[in-house]
C-alpha cells in the first residue's frame, strides 16, 4: 500500500490523528481554535505548569544564576552534557525517595525503552501488564528477552506463569504501570511485591501518572501503598504532575552503573539543557510541599466520581468515558468542545480495539463548578 492509500485507510477507520495548536492558560483553562475552554485533557495534575507564582519565583532565581540560562547542552551526558544540575537533580531524587541511587533520562519514553532493553538479555523473561504504555512495549521489543503479556492487573495470571516458567529463566521481570494512563485504575503493588519476592523476580514500576499527584510526599502510588523501598526499578516522569520534561529511575547503584554503560537512550542522545534541568530541580525540591494541590485534586476526583456514580478506591483523576466506536468518540469530543470543554478522543492503537473513549483528566486548578457543568452536559 502506498502512503496515500495508508492514510485513506486510517481516515476511513476514524483513526486519523492530527496536531493541534493549544495555548494553556492558568486556572485549568486553555485556548483552542480561538475559543477559551476548560482543559480536561492535560496531565498537569497539580496545575503547576501554568502556575504564574511558581514561574515568577523561578525567574527571579534565574536572574541570580545566569549559568542556568543555557538552552542547548551540545552533547550527550557521557561527553560534556552532564552539567552539575544533573548531579543536583539526581541527589534531590535520591533524598526524596530515600533511595540508593537515581538516574535521569530525557523523557519517560527514553527511560522505558532504554532501561528494559539494557537490563534484560537472552535467557530472561519479561512479564508485562496487557495495558502497559507504548514506551514499555517498545523497550521490550528492543530487548532480547522472551516476553509474555499478562491479563490486565491479574496477579493470579502472573503467578500461574511464574509457577510454570520461573525455573526456565535466568532473570524474570514483572513490569507494570502504577496508575494506568488510559484507564486511571491502579495496580496492586503490594501483591506484585509479594510475587517478586516469592519468585525471585525483578519488579519494574512506571509511576508516570502517579508521581507528584499522590502520596503524602508526592512519591506516587508506591507511597500510598507503602512499598517505596520494595520496588527494584521505579520510573517517574517529569512531564505530567511535575510540570517539566524528562524522567528518572530510582534503584540500586549497580543498576545505575549498568545503565550508564548500556542504556542506548542515555548514551546516544543529547543531554537536556541547563534551563530545563534547573526548572526540574526547582520543582522536585518543592514536591513534598504541594500538599494543598494534591488535596484539591483528590477532592475534585471524589466529586467527579459522585457525579458519574463510580464507586471504587482508585484516585480517580483519570476518568475513561468509554464509547466503543471511534467515530462516536470523535463526535462526542467535538460536541463537548463546542460547549467549552477540551476533551479528545482516544482511539486504537492507544487503547484496545472497540474501546475508543474520552479520557477526562482532572487538574487541581479546575473549578468544581466547571466540572459539575461538564458532567451535566456529558450525561445529556
Ligand atoms: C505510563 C507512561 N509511561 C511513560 C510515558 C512517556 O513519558 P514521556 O512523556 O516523558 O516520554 C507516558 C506518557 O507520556 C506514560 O503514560
Amino acid at each position: 500500500m502506498n502512503y496515500s492509500e495508508q492514510l485513506n485507510k486510517i481516515s476511513s477507520h476514524g483513526l486519523r490523528r492530527e496536531l493541534r495548536a493549544i495555548q494553556p492558560l492558568p486556572n485549568g483553562y486553555c485556548i483552542y481554535k480561538g475559543q477559551k475552554m476548560v482543559n480536561l485533557s492535560s496531565n498537569d495534575y497539580l496545575g503547576l505548569a501554568t502556575d504564574e507564582n511558581l514561574k515568577k519565583e523561578f525567574n527571579e532565581l534565574l536572574m541570580q544564576n545566569t549559568d542556568w540560562m543555557q538552552f542547548g547542552s551540545s552533547s550527550s551526558r557521557l561527553l560534556t552534557g552532564n552539567t552539575g544540575l544533573y548531579d543536583k537533580t539526581e541527589a534531590l531524587i535520591k533524598n526524596w525517595y530515600g533511595a540508593e541511587s537515581a538516574l535521569f533520562f530525557n523523557s519517560g519514553y527514553h527511560a522505558n525503552t532504554g532501561i528494559l532493553a539494557a537490563l534484560s538479555d537472552k535467557g530472561d523473561l519479561i512479564l508485562s501488564d496487557k495495558l502497559c504504555h507504548a514506551s514499555i512495549i517498545d523497550g521490550i521489543r528492543l530487548s532480547n528477552a522472551d516476553h509474555i503479556r499478562y491479563k490486565h492487573s491479574d496477579v493470579n495470571h502472573i503467578e500461574s506463569i511464574l509457577e510454570k516458567k520461573r525455573t526456565n529463566y535466568n532473570r524474570v521481570f514483572i513490569v507494570s504501570e502504577s496508575i494506568f494512563s488510559m484507564d486511571g485504575d491502579e495496580a496492586d503493588l503490594r501483591k506484585l511485591v509479594e510475587l517478586k519476592q516469592k519468585y525471585d523476580a525483578i519488579l519494574y514500576v512506571d509511576e508516570a501518572h502517579a508521581v507528584g499527584a499522590v502520596g503524602n510526599n508526592g512519591l506516587g502510588l508506591c507511597e500510598v501503598q507503602n512499598v517505596v523501598h520494595d520496588i527494584d526499578i521505579l520510573v517517574g516522569t517529569m512531564g505530567k504532575a511535575m510540570a517539566s520534561v524528562g524522567a528518572y529511575a530510582v534503584f540500586g547503584e549497580q543498576l545505575r552503573q549498568m545503565l550508564i554503560n548500556k542504556a542506548r537512550t542515555l548514551i546516544f542522545t543529547t543531554a537536556l539543557p541547563n534551563i530545563n534541568m534547573a526548572w526540574t530541580a526547582f520543582v522536585i525540591e518543592k514536591m513534598p510541599y504541594f500538599v494543598e494541590q494534591r488535596q484539591k485534586l483528590a477532592q475534585l476526583s471524589k466529586s467527579a466520581k459522585q457525579n458519574i456514580n463510580i464507586e471504587n478506591s482508585f484516585q480517580g483523576f483519570i476518568i475513561p468515558h468509554i464509547v466503543g466506536e471511534n467515530e462516536v468518540a470523535v463526535k462526542l469530543s467535538e460536541h463537548l468542545q463546542k460547549q467549552g470543554f477540551l476533551v479528545f478522543p482516544i482511539r486504537p492503537p492507544t487503547v484496545p480495539q472497540g474501546t475508543a473513549r474520552l479520557r477526562i483528566s482532572l487538574t487541581a486548578n479546575i473549578k468544581k463548578s466547571s466540572l459539575n457543568d461538564f458532567f451535566k452536559i456529558l450525561k445529556q
